[in-house]
This record gives structure tokens, C-alpha cells and sequence, in this order.
């Protein structure tokens, strides 16, 4: 699957809003490949409101969204030892009413849970505004709303 940023924003809103709690995604994709973007779509449509800074230095960020749900927005670009993942409560990390978003999760290695849906974002060449997207289950997740993307017509 193929999308522009306009697509990738709207499927993103669309899980944000549809899926069930608790959920575990893992970003997956180089630099500038668009996990942010996304992270920030799912958030918006679970009901987050205001600024999403991106979480580099700080590695985790929180925000209420609606119905008691909480998205957990997490870049573990900077973690430099796994070891690092229970200083931020990772252990508790997807047993509550969570979306949890996590770009770079390779950092974590084994320590990803074994129920997950892994993204990858890759643009097919430098400089495209499309990105490929490639969705992988990892154990019994909940189901992950609208894949395969049906989307309207491109807007020209
Ligand atoms: N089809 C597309 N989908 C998503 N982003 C796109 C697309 N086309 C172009 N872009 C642009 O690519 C950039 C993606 O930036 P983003 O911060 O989301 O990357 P990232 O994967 O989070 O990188 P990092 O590893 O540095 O955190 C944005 O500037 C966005 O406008
Ligand atoms: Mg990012």
C-alpha cells in the first residue's frame, strides 16, 4: 500500500479513533519516513487535543485522550542500552487503557511485547511524498482499524 501524507494522516485518524485498548504499535522506518506524522494522526483521533512535541530527548510523552484512554507516544532513537525501557515504566506500558506509539522500537530489541502491530514507512525513492506502508501482526493484537486502507479518490 502506497500513500500520500493526506492518506496516511486520515488512516491514522481512523485507527486512533477505532481501536481497541490496550494497543502496542511500533514505528518502524528511517529518518524523516513519516512515524510521527502517523503517531500524531492516531493520537488526534483517539481525542487528543494541543501540541505533540516530538518526544527525542524525553523519549516518553502521555496525553489524556477521550473515554479514560491515554496515548503513550514514545521515540526510543536516543535509548542507549535497553535497560533504559524500566526507567520509563515500560514494564506497565500497554496493560492499561493505552495506545501506545512507539517510533524506533528496534531500540527495545527482545523486550517488545509479543502482541504488537508493527508499521514501516519507506518512501520508494529520497524525496518522494509517497511512503509505502507495511503492516505486520506480532502475536494476537487487537484488530487494527481500516488496513487495507480503503480511501477516497486522490484529491488532485
Ligand atoms: N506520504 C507521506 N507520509 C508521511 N510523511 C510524509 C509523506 N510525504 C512527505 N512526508 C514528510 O516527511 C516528513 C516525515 O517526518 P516525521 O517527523 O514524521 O519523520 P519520522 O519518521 O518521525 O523521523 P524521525 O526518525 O526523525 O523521528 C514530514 O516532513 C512529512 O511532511
Ligand atoms: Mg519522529
Amino acid at each position: 500500500m502506497t500513500l500520500t501524507e493526506r492518506e496516511l494522516v486520515r488512516w491514522g485518524q481512523l485507527v486512533g479513533k477505532e481501536v481497541d485498548v490496550p494497543m502496542f504499535l511500533g514505528l518502524r522506518g528511517q529518518l524523516g519516513a513519516g512515524k510521527s506524522v502517523l503517531a500524531r494522526a492516531i493520537a488526534r483521533g483517539a481525542g487528543v487535543e494541543g501540541a505533540m512535541p516530538s518526544p527525542t530527548f524525553n523519549l516518553l510523552f502521555r496525553y489524556p485522550a477521550g473515554e479514560g484512554v491515554e496515548v503513550v507516544h514514545m521515540d526510543l532513537y536516543r535509548l542507549r542500552e535497553p535497560d533504559e525501557l524500566w526507567e520509563l515504566g515500560w514494564e506497565e506500558l500497554g496493560t492499561g487503557p493505552e495506545i501506545v506509539l512507539v517510533e524506533w522500537p528496534e531500540r527495545a530489541g527482545e523486550h517488545l511485547p509479543g502482541d504488537r502491530w508493527d508499521i514501516h514507512l519507506v518512501a520508494p525513492e529520497p524525496g518522494s511524498s509517497l511512503r509505502i506502508v507495511q503492516v505486520h501482526r506480532v502475536g494476537s493484537p487487537p484488530h487494527l482499524p481500516g488496513f487495507p486502507v480503503r480511501l477516497e479518490t486522490r484529491v488532485p
